[in-house]
């Protein structure tokens, strides 16, 4: 096992390619999709720095990203680090992720944020990000990447207040003390519409495994939680799956595209689980 493990979760491979950047980068470093271990009782780590790399989902952590946390045994860790992918509103993943590890007796040592291309089209004012600004987003990442490099490496503790959020959210320290209880209650609905053509490609890139293809048409079994990684919506080669979202009346996806990251194949994401 490498001296680094980077355990990740990735719907369309923005948090992946920041995994594989970082792999690339810091030698002795093994990166582990963390789907495979969830349906683990316990799951063992040798290594002295783990990191996790995710997006966040509704200014949260993904729930299979707290579900994984929760079974990793921590005790050999000496230091902790935590990368969230986002469009760029504020979020309170990493106070979920510190929540889990106080339990284990752990800190978090180091979070960063990161913006990228998003990969949810369900809203109106969504569209697919050009290669120009893929190209812009990188530019930033990489530079940021070699200030993350450095810290993880040296083990130094970063712990910054989150400035470099896009959307600013209202009252969002009140707001988020209330997303968890909020999230439980809320889910959107997808279906496939007549372009689907029964390739089976969204039931292979399903990480929860929710979706079955049953008479060349998807079916979003109720009981199989999903992990909302989006990943179905948009691997889709018809752009055949479509999302409604109460309390939005229009379904925006009927008009929208689709993003993936230009480096994540649809075989990238498959493999976690
Ligand atoms: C269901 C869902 C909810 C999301 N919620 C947020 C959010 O609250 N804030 C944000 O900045 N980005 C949000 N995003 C965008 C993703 O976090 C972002 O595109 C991320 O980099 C995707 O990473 P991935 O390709 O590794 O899954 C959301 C995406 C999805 C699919
Ligand atoms: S990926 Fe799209 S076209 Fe293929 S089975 Fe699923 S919904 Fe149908
Ligand atoms: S149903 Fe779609 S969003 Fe839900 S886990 Fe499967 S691929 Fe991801």
């Amino acid at each position: 096992m490498g001296e680094i493990e980077i355990y990740y979760f990735s719907g369309t491979g923005n948090s992946l390619h920041i995994a594989k950047e970082l792999e690339k980068r810091i030698p002795d470093t093994k990166i582990i999709p963390l789907v495979k271990f969830l349906n683990q009782e316990m799951v063992e780590t040798s290594a002295k720095t783990v990191g996790f790399i995710f997006p966040i989902h509704m200014a949260m952590s993904p729930v299979p990203v707290r579900k994984f946390l929760e079974k990793l045994n921590l005790k050999s860790v000496e230091y902790i680090f935590a990368i969230a992918t986002r469009v760029g509103t504020q979020h309170r993943a990493f106070v979920d992720v510190e929540d889990i590890l106080k339990k284990k007796g752990k800190v978090l040592d180091s979070f960063f944020s990161l913006n990228m291309a998003s990969n949810d089209p369900k809203f109106d004012d969504w569209h697919e990000a050009t290669e120009e600004e893929i190209a812009h987003l990188e530019v930033e990442l990489q530079s940021n990447l070699d200030l993350i490099q450095e810290i993880i490496t040296n083990k130094e503790k970063s712990r910054k207040k989150d400035t470099t959020f896009t959307r600013e959210m209202p009252a969002f320290s009140i707001i988020s003390v209330f997303l968890p209880f909020f999230s439980r209650f809320y889910s959107v609905k997808f279906y496939s519409d007549s372009k689907c053509v029964g390739c089976g490609t969204c039931e292979k890139v399903c990480l929860s495994g929710k979706i079955k293809v049953v008479n060349e048409k998807p079916l979003w079994q109720k009981d199989v939680p999903c992990f909302s990684c989006y990943a179905c919506i948009n691997y889709c080669p018809q752009q055949a799956i479509q999302i409604k979202s109460p309390p939005l009346v229009k379904t925006y996806t009927e008009v929208n595209g689709r993003y993936s990251h230009p480096y994540a194949t649809l075989k990238d994401i498959a493999m976690q689980k």
